[in-house]
């Protein structure tokens, strides 16, 4: 299992925090934001790790991580020219998944879980995460049916359609990269995540787990600072 981090994107919600410095490297209590998804793939046990970053903050990621060895991981990095969407990153990391599968870990997204077991165990198809929230609004969405199955995914729903939030943890066996390549831009100009969650769902090859313990998105204000208090509080536990 290979993994990819991305960590381009605008971070305008959190302009003018943002205007100069890298969303993921902002600080997090005591650590810059990238290092919690990095520790949480290196958890899971995946080490080859791939980098999606902007040109502009480039260098201050090679800078940070280096070739990954301070770490126990091997890291590649890749440029996102624009931002263009979360399932691009599988056509930008098309040769360095080759053959595997792949986790893609979003560079903001801050997990309490250890995917370990999930990855070890996955076989086929695609496992998300999702985790009950009280502005699913912000995300993509994911309704269960009463046998717990995902019945339907919509990204950002405008109409409201269940507070079970997917998180930005995804596994996709290696058909993911075709799939990213068919895709079409939605409305919003994006190559979405989600319809990739949709394309395996269709099938009938999506696994959707829930987290148990704490995950922040940590791109706005407010979760910003919360993900800075929970760090603090479990350091002090
Ligand atoms: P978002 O938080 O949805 O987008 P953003 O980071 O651009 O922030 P904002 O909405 O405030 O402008 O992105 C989620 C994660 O995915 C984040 O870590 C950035 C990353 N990302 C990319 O690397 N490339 C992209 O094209 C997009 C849209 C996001």
């Amino acid at each position: 299992m290979k993994g990819i981090i991305l960590a381009a994107g605008e971070g305008t919600r959190l302009y003018p925090l943002t205007k100069t410095i890298s969303k993921q490297l902002l600080p997090i209590y005591n650590k810059p934001m990238f290092f919690y998804p990095l520790q949480t793939l290196i958890n899971a046990g995946i080490k080859d790790i791939l980098i999606i970053i902007s040109p502009k903050h480039a260098g201050d990621f090679l800078h940070l991580l280096g070739s990954g060895k301070d770490f126990g991981a091997k890291l590649t990095y890749e440029i996102q020219d624009r931002s263009d969407g979360l399932a691009q990153a599988f056509i930008i990391g098309e040769s360095f998944i080759g053959q595997d599968n792949v986790a893609m870990i979003l560079g903001d997204n801050i997990f309490e879980d250890n995917f370990a077991l999930a990855v070890k165990n996955f076989k086929k198809g695609g496992h998300i995460f999702a985790k009950e929230v009280t502005d699913p609004e912000r995300f993509g969405v994911v309704r269960f049916d009463s046998q717990g199955m995902a019945t339907k995914i919509v990204e950002k729903p405008k109409k409201f359609l269940s507070n079970f939030a997917i998180t930005g943890m995804y596994i996709f066996d290696n058909r993911v990269v075709e799939v990213a390549k068919k895709l079409k831009p939605s409305a919003r100009g994006e190559l979405e995540v989600t319809d990739l969650q949709n394309w395996y769902l269709k099938n009938g090859e999506l696994k959707v787990d829930l987290v148990k313990g704490e995950w922040i998105d940590a791109g706005t204000f407010d979760a910003l600072l919360k993900a800075g208090n929970w760090v603090k509080n479990q350091i002090e536990k």
